[in-house]
Order: C-alpha cells, then structure tokens, then sequence
C-alpha cells in the first residue's frame, strides 16, 4: 500500500472540504449558464462578485473567510485545533513545528506567512496547485478558482510575515526530534471487510 492509499481515509476524516462561498458558486454556475430565464440574475451576481473583486477590504475579508472554512488553520496554525479555533489572526498560518508521521515521512505544515511574503501573486497561483505528500489536502486546494486563491493570498499577505520556517520534512523511517502525530491508521482491515 503506496502512501497516499493510506492517507487518503485520514484525510476524509480530518481535512475540510474546500467550502465556496455560495454566491461564487453561484456566479459561475450562472455565468455559464445559456438559458435566457436566468440571464438578469447572472448579471447581478457576477456584477456583485466583479465589485467584490475591485474593493481591496473585501478581497481580504473573503481570504479570510476561506482561510477558515477550508481548515488551513487546522495544521498551518499551531494550537489551533487543540483551542477550538481560539488563536488570534496575527498568528494565523504561521506553521507548525508539530509533524505528521506517516509512510511518506515527516512533514511540518509551512509557515504560510512567511512563504506567501517571497512569492508574487502568480507564484502563488501556480504554488497552491502543486501535489503535496500528506497530509496536506492539496487537491481541495488546487481545485479553488483563481479568484478564491487571490483573495486567501491578499488576505495572508495584509498579515504581513511572522513566526520561523517549519522544519524541514523527515524521510521514511528517519527518526525526529520534534513532537510529531502518529499518521498511520489502525485497524484498516475491519473497515474494509464491513
Ligand atoms: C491536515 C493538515 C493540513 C491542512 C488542513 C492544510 N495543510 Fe497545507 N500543508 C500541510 C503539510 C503537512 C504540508 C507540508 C507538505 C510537504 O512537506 O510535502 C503542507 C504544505 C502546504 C503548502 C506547500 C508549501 C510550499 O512549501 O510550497 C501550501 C501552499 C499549503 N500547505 C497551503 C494550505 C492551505 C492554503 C490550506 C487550506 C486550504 C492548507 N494548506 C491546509 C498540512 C495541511
């Protein structure tokens, strides 16, 4: 069994659905749409989202919002999932020394704060699409628009850079230093035979 068969069924457990704002969702199911019925709707809709877009608070506001309904907080934020959410934004994104063990090794969610720092908008768009080992959900990210991706980038850009790197991810079997969680699920079989 290859590591990402394994973290697929943790991940379904602990990553959250990407969630789109439903407007968004419905600007573009909209905007595709070719019946005439709906035409005068689609354009409010897509005119709401253009004036999004060309008001810079509110580009931030919608990163933020995506931010924390996609969870990236969860494992890019130290403490976060232990306190409920209950971590000031300053310190949001700013990664996790805690790593995650599994068949692929150890990794440490980034320090997002200060990798979006180096990078330009279009770095950005190309970077949030790369694979990941786990148990980085990075298919939910790379399935965002260009827009959502923007506005999660202006936002952690607002924020401005903090806190240190993580550290460096470990290879299978190596051993670690840090803190880490115990990624590899148990009791897989009884699942399976149901
Ligand atoms: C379940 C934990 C988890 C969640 C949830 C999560 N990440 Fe990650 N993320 C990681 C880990 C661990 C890595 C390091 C993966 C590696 O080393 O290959 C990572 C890596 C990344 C990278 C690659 C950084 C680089 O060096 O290029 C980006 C970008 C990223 N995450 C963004 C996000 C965003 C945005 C969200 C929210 C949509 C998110 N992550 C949600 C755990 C998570």
């Amino acid at each position: 069994m290859n590591a990402r068969s394994i973290a697929l069924p943790i991940l379904a457990l602990v990553a959250h659905a990407v969630t789109a704002d439903p407007r968004g969702v419905h600007a573009e199911a909209f905007a595709d749409s070719t019946a005439s019925f709906v035409e005068p709707v689609a354009s409010s809709f897509t005119d709401s989202a253009m004036s999004d877009l060309n008001d810079p608070t509110r580009v931030i506001e919608r990163g933020r919002y995506l931010v924390k309904v996609s969870g990236c907080n969860d494992c890019h934020t130290e403490g976060y999932m232990q306190g409920n959410g209950n971590v000031p934004t300053e310190q949001w994104l700013t990664g996790s020394a805690v790593g995650f063990q599994g068949p692929w090794g150890t990794t440490y969610p980034t320090n997002l704060r200060l990798l979006l720092d180096e990078l330009t908008e279009a770095d950005w768009l190309v970077r949030a699409r790369e694979p990941r080992r786990p148990p980085m959900p990075w298919f939910n990210l790379s399935a965002m628009t260009d827009a959502d991706l923007v506005a999660m980038y202006r936002f952690v850009r607002s924020l401005g850079p903090a806190g240190e790197p993580a550290p460096v991810a470990a290879a299978p079997g190596e051993a670690v230093a840090t803190p880490y969680f115990d990624f590899v699920p148990k009791a897989l079989s009884q699942v399976v035979t149901r």
